[in-house]
């Protein structure tokens, strides 16, 4: 790998528009008086409102009541995609018609790189395998100014915070740890393709307005706890579910002495208890970060707002600002934890894991430590596990279980290289993989003895550990906790050993403890940029460039516009299906093999509601015509859509539950479907179907679930005008049966702009005519 002489960078392009925002912000003071205390994170979401008047005072009682009511109409400063999820985003913001994107924008190749012998091998094998799609993105990448980082080049969060967050920034990523940018101060949320494309095309992105969780930190960490352990300590009080409709504002004196990847990391896992992203202020470790990330003007204009004499400045809180609630956490005292199995808000003590593996009978050994990723691989994570592994080597020992490394970076990785670290566990055998989220995704290829289906442990330093994200087996159990922690523990191979405590012996006989780790922020002879083919294409936009997607792919597909509503009532719908129970996005639209057609939508839509199960007959995936042929429900979704037949389908409480994965809109929608009829929606994915033109409708009364069956004719009755009137009236159903007719009354919660997109066929097409204008 060549080592680049320092680049130089876009420094206007990333700079935040600070003066725009402390107007904006004067307006929103404006709007809710002077005297009202704002809490940092509510400060750089408003600041970012399109017209605050008219969203602050949407909702509420003359804006005393903003959280969880007002709609905020927001204008993000950026856009960051990965690999995966722009290939829908790309698609969708095409069909628009613009000649480049309205506000700075990044595509990271990460997701699709396999993890397995190591760097070398394994990124020339992904990059074949995925081809078309990288060449895809790199094209559409130089046609519309958004800059392209090629495979090798890093993680979506690491390079973001490396290049793009900044104190003040609002940003949108298409990635649910998108909020990792939080830790340089920045509000980032993670969302999906359509709503990447709303800021893309400079209309305003829909928010309810989230309550604010504050988090004091107190105190000073030292010797094994790292910020990894404070979060893995709050995801336990919250829970997975405990931070949903929040942004979670760190605060307090203890925010002075974190680093600012280590600030990264709290913020990325704050999606583990559902919070809509989470944010530090500005402290002094975001100084010397943005100069080492070459971005020294960006810490100039923070330093000097942050400064100013009026306290209530845009990037702190106001003193007296209010918080939904706080939770306090003493870092002097606080313990690395390690979390898990299966879910990120098992989080239990060091000092207990021991009793705790024992009285649940968990794995006394483990097969893999794996530290890295886009949560943990800063300099800071990477030298402390590196001065543990000194230790290690000086006593004569070796790790005893195999020992993975993922640098987030470029960036990260070539500074390694130069500095000694990566020789380091490559000399004690760590495996060095490619700079990609690999094994975090699902995308490694494991060697080992450990067969599909056998119980078995492995330690990890990511952020998510549900059952058989990171080898494909279910049965895997997945512990996370700190880099430090688990390099410690692969000299072991145990889980039930505590490096605090325990000693292991050594080849001469003699018992070895480990010291507490030391390791340095930021590297003193700065950050090597590494191999310049890993830079990214420049944002600007080159028109003659052409989009390459081949006709004949079968992974990515141009999108048709999707038809606008009739003159009319629907008069012919018919019940594709009625689903029994539970009815998640896994159900709608299936992940896993699936999500190689991510980009190409006649091919995905043949997963289509293949989890469901018919009402009817209990089966799964088993739909029956009129004429009582039975198929697969994509099957006959596609017979009807041939034969021109609109259908809808019948559902029971939260339908649409889990991920917000917008392609369980997009396929109904795609196969035919113009009506959801359910006990009840979850709220994101009632969203997405009426961004893609569906109507999701609600029982006024539950019991008449039971008076459709599959293959029913339905027809609307006041459809037309409450979509005509702008959300105004109720919609009728009518039923006929066996010559008989009857009404089901529904409810809905269609607002006018979403009136607007049903009409339209979808938000798009209502953005794409914006556009053209
Ligand atoms: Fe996500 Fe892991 Fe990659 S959290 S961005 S999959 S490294």
């Amino acid at each position: 790998h060549d080592v680049s002489p320092q680049r130089s960078v876009d420094i206007a392009s990333r700079t935040p528009p600070y003066h725009k925002l402390v107007k904006k912000l004067e307006e929103v003071r404006r709007v809710l008086g002077s005297s009202r205390q704002l809490t940092l994170a509510e400060k750089i979401l408003y600041s970012h409102l399109d017209k605050p008047e008219e969203s602050l005072l949407s909702n509420t009682n003359n804006g005393r009541d903003i959280w969880g009511k007002a709609n905020l109409k927001l204008k993000p400063d950026r856009v960051a995609m990965q690999d995966a999820s722009a290939q829908m985003a790309l698609l969708q913001f095409m069909s628009c018609g613009l000649p480049s994107t309205a506000v700075p924008a990044s595509i990271h190749c990460d997701h699709m790189i396999v993890g397995e012998k190591g760097a070398d091998t394994d990124l020339p094998r992904s990059i074949t395998g995925n081809k078309e799609v990288f060449d895809f993105l790199e094209s559409a990448g130089k046609k519309y100014g958004i800059e392209f980082w090629p495979p090798g080049a890093g993680i979506i969060h690491q390079s973001v915070l490396e290049n793009y967050s900044a104190p003040g920034l609002m940003m949108l990523g298409t990635d649910s740890h998108t909020p990792n940018a939080g830790g340089l101060g920045a509000i980032a949320i993670g969302v999906g393709g359509a709503d990447a494309v709303d800021a893309l095309v400079d209309a305003p992105w829909e928010l309810k307005a989230p309550k604010i969780l504050g988090v004091r930190l107190e105190g000073e960490l030292s010797g094994w706890a790292s910020p990894k352990d404070v979060i893995l300590s709050l995801v336990g009080q919250l829970t997975v579910r405990g931070g949903t409709g929040y942004i979670i504002e760190y605060f307090g004196p203890g925010v002075q002495s974190l680093s600012c990847t280590g600030m990264g990391t709290i913020c990325n896992m704050g999606a583990e208890v559902g919070a809509t992203t989470s944010i530090f202020p500005f402290s002094p470790a975001h100084v010397p970060y943005l100069e080492a990330t070459h971005r020294g003007p960006i810490a100039q204009a923070a330093s000097k707002i942050a400064s100013s004499p009026m306290q209530r400045n845009l990037l702190r809180a106001d003193p007296e600002a209010d918080y939904d609630k706080v939770i306090t956490i003493n870092l002097s005292t606080l313990e690395p934890h390690i979390n898990g199995p299966f879910t990120p808000d098992l989080s239990t003590p060091l000092s207990k894991f021991k009793s705790v593996v024992e009285e649940k009978d968990w794995p006394r050994t483990f097969g893999a430590g794996l530290i890295g990723s886009c949560t943990n691989s800063s300099y800071e994570d990477m030298t402390r596990s590196e001065e543990l592994v000194k230790q290690a080597s000086a006593a004569g020992l070796s790790p005893k279980v195999e020992f993975f490394i993922t640098p987030g970076s470029e960036q990260i990785r070539a500074t390694l290289e130069r500095d000694n670290t990566l020789s380091t566990f490559s000399s004690a055998g760590g495996i060095v993989l490619a700079n990609a989220c690999g094994p975090c995704i699902g995308q490694w290829k494991r060697t080992d003895e450990v067969k599909k289906g056998e119980d078995n442990a492995i330690l990890t330093s990511y952020n998510r550990n549900f059952p058989g994200r990171n080898d494909g087996n279910r049965k895997t159990m997945n512990f996370l906790a700190s880099p430090e922690l688990i390099t410690a523990m692969t000299y072991s191979g145990s889980t039930t050993f505590n490096p605090i405590t325990d000693s292991i012996p050594t080849p001469s006989g003699t018992p070895f403890k480990f010291s507490p780790p030391k390791g340095s922020y930021l590297p003193s002879a700065g950050f090597a940029d590494g191999n310049p083919d890993f830079q990214p294409t420049p944002g600007v936009p080159d028109p003659n460039v052409e989009v390459i997607v081949d006709p004949n792919s079968t992974r990515l597909a141009l999108l048709d516009p999707f038809p606008e509503f009739p003159n009319s009532e629907l008069t012919s719908l018919r019940v594709l299906y009625k689903v029994k129970g539970q009815c998640t996005t896994d159900t709608i639209s299936a992940a896993g093999p699936w999500l190689k057609y991510k980009g190409h939508l006649p091919n995905i839509s043949e997963n289509t509601l293949i989890g469901a199960v018919n009402a009817d007959t209990d089966e799964v995936n088993v739909a029956y015509d009129v004429d009582g042929t039975k198929s697969s429900i994509p099957e006959l979704a596609k017979r009807w859509k041939e034969q021109g037949l609109e259908w809808l389908v019948v559902a029971e409480h939260n339908y649409g539950e889990g991920s917000a994965r917008e392609h369980a809109a997009l396929q109904p929608r795609y196969l035919g479907g113009r009506v959801i009829l359910a006990k009840s929606f979850a709220r994101i994915h009632e969203t997405n179907l009426k961004k893609q033109g569906i109507v999701p409708l609600t029982f006024a009364n539950e019991a008449d679930y039971d008076l459709l069956n599959a293959c029913d004719e339905v027809a609307t009755r006041g459809l037309l005008d409450v979509l005509r009137s702008g959300g105004k009236g109720e919609v009728e159903l009518a039923v006929k049966k066996d010559g008989d007719e009857k009404v089901i009354k529904t409810t809905h919660t269609l607002s006018e702009d979403q009136c607007a997109f049903v009409l339209a066929g979808s938000a798009l097409n209502v953005l794409a005519v914006n556009a053209r204008e």
